[in-house]
């Protein structure tokens, strides 16, 4: 959820006839302040609990709020959930503000001692305005009616006065970032690598192949959590919009979204489909094939832009051992990377017709993940990747899963650069 703009003042499923421009839209337009609670936003709406519905029919700001999905939570009550929001209770922080560690009875709803009932996430949105509001409520509207193992669940909501906050089931093991991208953690092994893009690729497709779909639009590692045993969900729906309806190809919406992840013809001309989330899922299966961030203003020059770099390794079995994650140490099944390589590659095509569906993208990593391809994990490959590899000495050993640490309770210093 974040910092993006759009300034319209209405999320609804109306396709605008007219494109948005990506150089029309600003890098940082001012928001307006925050007023209380705008009773005029209507957002789609799904019937029932498996996404499966009739086209969504907008729905007001108060049909949104009185889901009976949902728990309306007062600021007292995550105040004291978190501890007043304790410095020591931080999870994280992202564009839309701070995500603090709380404590609710699981019966009740209320707040609990810590240590004691359920451990959730309560995100804090900065007071930003308008937009803040928006993608809040978008936000609310989708959880409160989408229900699947690989979206995060929304168990409330508060809104009081300025105040707007979300209230997650907690993720034990934070962000697919956090574990990619920082020092610290032990790295992802290869197979909880692809665990994790076959729930996340679920969670999408989920999506996509709703009766009304939902086209995702902030697909990113910051936006991928992970629970105990390292199954992905998706989170951050501020976003999300509902997908073309009828004989639409496309819904012309403001561009919006993260630098890097986002899909060239959409950054181009603001026309968005299921299409764009396939070419953001394209940049994530690489970065967690090669480790690296989809920006990297530490690198130089071309490396700074991960799919710039890394596409003319991905369709060459001999070349791709150069963008893989040295982490990784050469343990991988050489057949299955370049496998989803090539599945990142097809995903990251500039043009969205040619891009699988995110139904197809899933199949195709469900066969890697079958035993029968993880045991040609031979010696002789495992040799073969370490000779082209730096590696240290000795073999690494590989703790359980269960050690790798929690999400990390220190904020993070370094926000996606959400521009558009
Ligand atoms: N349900 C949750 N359980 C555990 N940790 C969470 C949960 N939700 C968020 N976090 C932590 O808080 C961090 C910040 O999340 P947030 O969604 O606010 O920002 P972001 O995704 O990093 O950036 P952006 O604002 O661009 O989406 C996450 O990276 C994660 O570490
Ligand atoms: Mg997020």
């Amino acid at each position: 959820m974040g910092n993006c703009l759009d300034s319209s003042a209405k999320v609804d499923t109306a396709q605008s006839s007219h494109v948005t421009s990506a150089s029309a839209v600003s890098k940082n337009s001012s928001r307006t302040s925050n007023s209380s609670a705008p009773s005029s936003l209507t957002i789609p709406s799904y019937s029932d609990r498996s996404g499966v519905s009739s086209l969504p029919t907008p729905r007001t700001e108060g049909e949104i709020l009185s889901s009976p999905n949902l728990k309306a939570f007062s600021f007292n009550e995550l105040k004291n959930a978190t501890r007043n929001f304790r410095p020591d209770s931080l999870l994280g922080e992202g564009g839309f503000g701070y995500v603090f560690k709380g404590w609710i009875d699981e019966n009740t709803f209320t707040a609990a001692k810590p240590g004691s009932g359920m451990v959730v996430a309560v995100k804090r949105l900065k007071p930003e305005g308008f937009q803040g509001h928006k993608e809040w409520l978008t936000e609310v509207n989708y959880l409160g009616q989408l229900h699947h193992p690989n979206l995060v669940k929304l168990i409330g909501y508060c809104l009081e006065g300025e105040n707007r906050l979300l209230v997650y089931e907690f993720m034990p093991k934070g962000s697919l970032e956090n574990h990619l991208f920082r020092r610290g953690p032990q790295p992802l092994s290869w197979s909880v690598r692809m665990k994790v893009a076959i729930g996340a690729a679920r969670g999408l497709s989920f999506l996509h192949d709703a009766k009304s779909q939902v086209i995702y639009r902030d697909f990113k590692a910051s936006n991928i959590l992970l629970d105990a045993e390292f199954n992905a969900k998706l989170s951050d729906f501020g976003l999300a919009k509902a997908g073309p309806t009828g004989d639409r190809t496309h819904v012309s919406t403001q561009v919006m979204g993260t630098h890097g992840y986002a899909a060239p013809e959409y950054v181009a001309t603001g026309r968005l489909t299921a299409k764009s989330d396939v070419y953001s899922f394209g940049v994530v299966l690489l970065e967690l094939l090669s480790g690296r961030r989809a920006v990297d203003k530490t690198k130089v020059g071309a490396e700074q832009n991960l799919v710039d770099w890394a596409k003319p390794y991905l369709g060459d079995k001999r070349k791709l051992f150069r963008i893989m994650d040295t982490k990784l140490e050469g343990q991988y099944p050489q057949k299955a990377a370049y496998t989803a390589a090539s599945l990142a590659l097809q995903c990251l095509s500039n043009e969205a017709k040619v891009r699988p569906r995110m139904a197809d993208v899933l199949a195709t990593l469900e066969q890697l993940e079958s035993p029968k391809s993880a045991a040609r994990v031979s010696h002789s490959e495992q040799q073969k990747a370490h000779g082209h590899l730096r590696k240290s000495p000795m073999r690494p050993h590989r703790s359980p899963l269960n050690q790798i640490p929690s999400a990390s309770p220190l904020p993070s210093h370094r926000q996606s650069p959400r521009v558009y």
